[in-house]
């Protein structure tokens, strides 16, 4: 095993809102962690923080060797490497499903145009989209773009990928799909750090479940542990809201 990320002493504040306290994680290679936690206890703010859409207060962030907390770090090649999808998909809507794929690549990478259609063409199928090649993305349903985003992220090569809430924008009926694909890149090694409340996922797929309460990690351990026997009171309060038992 070897370590992907190491974050440590990590701190963010907005003005005098202290929204991450020095949080501590090391990800290995590989591993899929879940991150839970009630709204507005930082879980969106440090998984921003993992590919400089914010940056450090202060802390190091080390990604395959390289501290990315650092002011000279190249965010550039930060986000060449760590992929992130959203809660709202935020693709281009003037462009088609192929073309919001090839984009990154051709303009970062230097891809030619007939590559990054073969890339493209390859992404698609593996998230169960290769008929909708030219499709318009308005033409799509949510869980379908969500799809395409995880392929336009994953069309960079990035070996560390982000996931914030995937699927709560979703209609119920959307969320499997987009959950199969993520399960299918776990699978195939890819190593994620994924916040969602769809505990099924996490059971099923994630080595580690981290529950963040106020901008810190509060308890971590297997979803086993963390949902069958949680110890801190603020998870059980939690768990009992989410899963309505
Ligand atoms: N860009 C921002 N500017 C100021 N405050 C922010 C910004 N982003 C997040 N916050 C604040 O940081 C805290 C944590 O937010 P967030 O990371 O979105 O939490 P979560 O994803 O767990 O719901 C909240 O108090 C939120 O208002
Ligand atoms: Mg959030």
């Amino acid at each position: 095993m070897s370590i992907k990320v190491q974050v440590t002493n990590l701190n963010k504040n907005f003005g005098t809102n202290h929204v991450l306290k020095n949080v501590n994680l090391t990800v290995q290679s590989n591993e899929v962690v879940v991150i839970i936690g009630p709204s507005g206890s930082g879980k969106s703010t440090f998984l921003r923080t993992l590919n400089r859409l914010e940056d450090p207060t202060s802390g190091n962030i080390v990604i395959d060797g390289t501290d990315i907390a650092q002011p000279n770090a190249n965010i550039n090649q930060v986000r060449e490497n760590v992929g992130m999808v959203f809660q709202h998909f935020n693709l281009f809507n003037n462009l088609s499903v192929a073309q919001n794929i090839m984009l990154a690549p051709q303009e970062l990478k230097n891809l030619d145009e007939q590559k990054a259609a073969a890339q493209a063409h390859h992404l698609l199928k593996m998230v169960g989209l290769e008929e909708k090649f030219a499709a318009p993305i308005q033409s799509l349903s949510g869980g379908q773009q969500q799809r395409v985003a995880i392929a336009r992220a994953l069309a960079m090569n990035p070996d560390l990928m982000l996931f914030d809430e995937p699927t709560s924008a979703l209609d119920p009926e959307m969320v499997g799909d987009v959950l199969q694909v993520m399960k299918k890149l776990a699978q195939q090694g890819m190593t994620m750090i994924v916040v969602t409340h769809e505990m099924g996922f996490a059971k099923e797929v994630a080595d580690r479940v981290l529950f963040f309460d106020d901008g810190q990690i509060l308890e971590e351990g297997t979803p086993t542990a963390i949902f069958d026997h949680p110890q801190n009171p603020r998870l059980q309060e939690f768990l009992n809201k989410v899963l309505n038992v």
